[in-house]
């Protein structure tokens, strides 16, 4: 056999290309392909081995050519780039629905998947049930076709990248429930084939993409780095707050940590077409840590202002006026407000993921455990500030009437989830007081015993009526000169009467 022709049999069979007629853009054999090379084992005349990964498709030898498959990441990543990509996007809540908007919007056909029929039924009718997403943006991705919702797994087999955006829980005994991001790992994995690009978006400890995903996606015997890619990406979107503020998914900067370095390469490929700034790391890790950082901040912060707040209380002190102050330095100085106890689905949850993550480094995480202690200690506070406000009346708590104003654990949207209002609530039912619920953005809900519980229109006659009215949630379209008019008694936790004038003797300030 010729020696030309040996050769040609080797490459075939080590690199499964396939021999054609002269190739338009042919490159040596010899030399750099990109990341890749291909070199010729002189001692060994007959072995051609590979080197790196190859990012060409085409090679030429001794004027004869070959044509290569075309590298499984150079294919994703040209299907991402020309938009054709199918995304699959696992979890269409607060932070999966924007994204599928987004990219459906930027014209990727977009599959949202969830395990919520009602949901389903509603995206499938042009329909939004997030606050941020709004009707009319909802209608024209649905008008354009490019968005369609589905509960059926299988279908995860068609998607060139797929998301995973479930929710990431404290368990019974407040340590991380990850079973949300394990069902969806194994619903990829009954479905994965060669070339797909899952990442990770939900909010977990520094490890969770390698140790809970990437064994799954690996169990079917596909490479990850190799024949499937693998990345987290956390998203920053705070509802309702960053699209008041101008950010959202398209211009917020995204960290992107790849298990492998083309994992990194594919991930930031699809965010780039997605949002303005992407900010690759070193690995999977560093961006989960890097999102845990980012809440324990404002976490730790929280607790700073809430214990300068309990302070500012016994020595009857302003703290709103203290930090308004304080914030008018230029440098070196981050506002951050008092309140009466966290609520939402990151700050009270995401610190103690990384709490359970250190136990495992024989590392007590301290900051945060105390920012956690005085946090829970404000809705405490905020009843004894009513128990205060009733007292100036010559009133007791059992038997009064105080009316709750906002469910919503902050500002502006239809949130409760761990909203600070359950257990204020509680802790003054226990004393006797009757409560009334009002928030306009949220009708009914479900307190955290279980109960589905109705919220009541606030009128002047409910304001008059009651003992005392406390600002829980400082929405925009409550009327807080009205409130504190007709109000017997205003508890105000959020510093939202700060403009009202007239009846200020009414009002106990947090
Ligand atoms: N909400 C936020 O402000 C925010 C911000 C940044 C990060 N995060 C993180 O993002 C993740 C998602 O949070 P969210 O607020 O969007 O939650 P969400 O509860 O609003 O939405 C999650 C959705 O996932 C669906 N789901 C659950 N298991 C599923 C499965 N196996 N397959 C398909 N669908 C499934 C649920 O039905 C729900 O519709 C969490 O890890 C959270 O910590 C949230």
């Amino acid at each position: 056999m010729p020696l030309v022709a040996y050769h040609l049999i080797l490459i075939t069979i080590r690199l499964g290309g396939v021999w054609g007629p002269a190739a338009p853009v042919p490159v040596p054999f010899k030399g750099d392909f990109g990341v890749g090379s291909v070199a010729y084992n002189a001692p060994t005349p007959f072995e051609i081995s590979f080197q790196g990964q190859s990012r060409c498709s085409i090679m030429k030898m001794r004027g004869l050519y070959m044509t290569l498959p075309v590298a499984i990441e150079s294919a994703i990543q040209q299907k991402i780039e020309s938009h054709t990509a199918q995304i699959g996007v696992i979890g269409m809540g607060y932070v999966g629905l924007p994204l599928a908007v987004r990219a459906a919007e930027i014209g990727f056909s977009v599959l949202g998947f969830d395990v919520d029929h009602t949901r389903v039924v509603a995206l499938n009718n042009g329909e939004s049930y997030i606050g941020d997403i709004t009707a009319a943006r909802m209608l024209a991705v649905h008008q354009q076709g490019t968005l369609e919702a589905t509960t059926d797994m299988r279908r995860l087999r068609t998607c060139d990248v797929i998301v995973i955006c479930v929710p990431t829980p404290l368990n019974h005994t407040r340590d991380p429930d990850l079973h949300y991001i394990e069902q969806a790992s194994e619903a990829i994995a009954r479905m994965l084939r060669t070339g797909q690009l899952v990442i990770l978006e939900s909010t977990t400890y520094p490890g969770t993409t390698q140790e809970i995903v990437q064994p799954r996606l690996e169990a079917t015997g596909l490479r990850v780095g190799e024949d499937v890619f693998l990345a987290f990406s956390p998203e920053r979107i705070d509802p309702g707050q960053t699209s008041s503020q101008g950010w959202s998914v398209e211009n917020t900067p995204k960290i992107v940590g790849g298990v492998t370095d083309i994992c990194t390469t594919l991930a930031s490929a699809f965010y780039r077409q997605i949002t303005s700034q992407v900010v690759p790391v070193s690995s999977p890790r560093v961006a989960e840590l890097t999102k845990l950082f980012e809440n324990i901040f404002r976490a730790v912060n929280i607790a700073l202002v809430n214990e300068l707040a309990l302070l500012c209380d016994r020595m009857q002190l302003n703290v709103w006026e203290v930090i308004e102050a304080a914030a008018t330095k230029p440098f070196g100085f981050m506002k951050f407000s008092p309140g009466p106890g966290l609520g939402g689905h990151c700050i009270p949850i995401d610190p103690f993921y990384l709490t359970w993550k250190a136990r495992e480094f024989d590392l007590s995480t301290r900051f945060i455990e105390l920012a956690g202690e005085i946090n829970t200690q404000m809705p405490r506070h905020v009843h004894d500030l009513v128990a205060r406000a009733l007292n100036r009346q010559r009133k007791a708590l059992n038997g009064a009437t105080v009316v709750l104003l906002g469910v919503a654990y902050k500002k502006d949207v239809d949130d409760y989830r761990e909203s600070p209002v359950f257990k204020v609530a509680d802790l003054l039912q226990a004393d006797g007081a009757q409560i009334v619920f009002c928030d306009p953005h949220i009708s009914s809900f479900q307190n955290h015993a279980g109960h589905v519980l109705h919220t009541t229109p606030l009128t002047t006659d409910l304001l008059t009526r009651s003992d005392c009215a406390v600002i829980m949630t400082d929405h925009s379209a409550f009327d807080y000169e009205q409130i504190v008019a007709h109000a017997t008694a205003v508890v105000d936790t959020r510093n939202a009467t700060r403009h009202v004038v007239q009846g200020r003797e009414k009002i106990v300030l947090l």
